[in-house]
């Protein structure tokens, strides 16, 4: 077996190099070899596949879009709901149905079903032509593996769980935005989530590890950076070295980065330090994505969400109060264990308190070992769905309202790319991240451009540049 000549900081007290020397005999096993990298859930998920793609490039494969010419498929999974992990068993019969007509074709499950015990074991039992299964704190052992021998399933999950990787080479999706981890894990446990079971404790980067990453990116023109933790804002208290969250979002948005924004936050963790900052600078998007869940405290407690919907309302006051035009967005879920009706009604009423400018709406699925697994999942599909439905014709109607508050007024939008719908135009985002599609000259992508609003919907807005 050759030597990879491979390193990573496998103590986070020191920061040392994550570089990948890729041996030349290596490279002549996969140079032009094709992958097919598929993606599913957060935003984590797509900035670790950006993570996933660079050491696939680095080994000599080229991205293929189509399945059917992969000689290497990773499907960088999500385990957030029942739905996403059939969605991977789907897929991963399409998998082994191509495996039979391409013997040496190379399957790798990665990401938060690849953190689950007992998915992991039933891929050992099941699903033999699974050849490389890697939880998602170890991705950075995708290389090495794939540089050994392939003469059995290689399954590593967990075993570094406590270490903060750095100087992460990341082949990343656009040269316009830019994610940028600050942690991983989630140590808050609400009842119905994997995550801190997928995912693990939670684990900040040093403040000048991610200065550094931010400043390189401000240094080759990116104009929007985006902070992402499971649970951002309780950066830096496992490291407790002095600095928090809005320590960390003042000193990026004193880099120049022209747009700054952060997810996902919870309300446990927001401080009045982190309001203020926000206000403070103006390359700080005013946007806020909010997670309330339920609106009734009864829930909320079951739910181990740490708040009561008072405390939620105060602290969602406080920021429209402060952050001048602030948007604020929400996660609920519907039908958790013993939801009554009076409890959906007052997530309602939550809803019509807040106005939210979007929400995210799931149906509770239950996923094994959390907390909520042991309580009766009592709530029928049908009542489910029926909530879900009340409750998305409540928030679509919000967030119209607050589209069309935007008619007729000029705003603030970066343009990112070709709109998919009509390629004459142009897609890019509000500073409150609103989506809006732009009648404008393709060579505009990557500028803040000023648009005059001409249209809303629910999901998003038209609008024409203003020379
Ligand atoms: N069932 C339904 N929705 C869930 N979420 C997390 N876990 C579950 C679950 N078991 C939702 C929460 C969270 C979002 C990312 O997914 O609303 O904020
Ligand atoms: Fe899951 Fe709660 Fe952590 Fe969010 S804060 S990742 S919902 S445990």
């Amino acid at each position: 077996m050759l030597k990879p000549n491979y390193d990573i900081a496998k103590d986070r007290s020191k920061t040392k190099i994550n570089y990948l020397d890729v041996d030349n005999e290596i490279k002549k096993i996969y140079d032009g070899k094709k992958y097919f990298l598929k993606t599913y859930g957060c935003q984590m998920n797509v900035h670790d596949s950006e993570q996933i793609s660079s050491y696939l490039e680095m080994l000599g494969f080229a991205r293929t879009e189509e399945l059917a010419n992969a000689d290497i498929v990773v499907l960088n999974t999500c385990a957030i709901r029942e739905n996403a992990h059939d969605k991977v068993f789907g897929y991963l019969g399409r998998c082994k149905h191509l495996k039979k007509e391409k013997k040496d074709l190379i399957i790798i499950l990665m990401g938060c079903m690849a953190g689950q015990v007992d998915v992991v074991e039933d891929i050992e039992k099941n699903h033999k032509y699974v050849d490389i299964v890697i939880g998602p704190n170890n991705i950075f052992d995708l290389p090495k593996l794939l540089m050994e021998k392939l003469d059995k399933q290689n399954i590593l999950v967990h075993s570094n769980s406590d270490i903060v990787p750095e100087n992460i080479i990341y082949k990343r999706d656009s040269d316009i935005c830019a994610w940028v981890n600050v942690m991983f894990g989630c140590d808050k446990f609400c009842t119905y989530c994997i995550v801190p079971f997928t995912r693990g404790r939670e684990r900040s980067r040093k403040m000048e590890c991610i200065l550094n990453e931010c400043k390189a990116l401000v240094d080759s023109g990116y104009k929007e950076i985006t902070l992402l933790g499971q649970n951002v804002n309780a950066y830096g208290k496992d490291l407790n070295l002095g600095y928090d969250f809005a320590t960390l979002l003042e000193n990026v948005a004193k880099l120049g980065i022209p747009r700054l924004r952060f997810v996902t936050s919870h309300p446990w963790d927001f401080t009045d330090k982190m309001i203020d900052v926000i206000s403070k600078y103006d390359n700080i998007m005013p946007y806020i994505h909010l997670p309330i869940q339920s609106g009734s405290n009864r829930i909320l407690k079951k739910m181990n969400r740490r708040y009561t919907k008072e405390e939620y309302i105060t602290l969602f006051n406080k920021m429209k109060e402060k952050i001048p035009g602030v948007a604020i967005t929400t996660d609920i879920i519907v039908g958790f264990p013993s939801e009554t009706e009076e409890d959906f009604q007052e997530t309602l009423d939550i809803v019509n308190y807040c106005k939210y400018d979007g929400a995210y709406t799931f149906i509770y699925s239950e996923r094994k070992g959390t907390a909520s697994s042991f309580m009766k999942d009592d709530v029928s599909q049908e009542e489910k769905e029926n909530r879900l439905h009340r409750l998305n014709e409540l928030v679509n109607k919000y967030s119209k309202e607050s589209n069309e508050k935007l008619l007729n007024k000029v705003v603030k939008v970066l343009l990112i790319g070709e709109s998919e719908k009509d390629k004459e135009k142009l897609y890019g985002y509000t500073e409150t991240m609103k989506l809006v599609n732009v009648s404008c000259d393709k060579k505009e992508i990557g500028n803040i451009v000023s648009v005059n609003i001409t249209d809303a919907k629910s999901f998003s807005l038209d609008g024409n540049i203003i020379k």
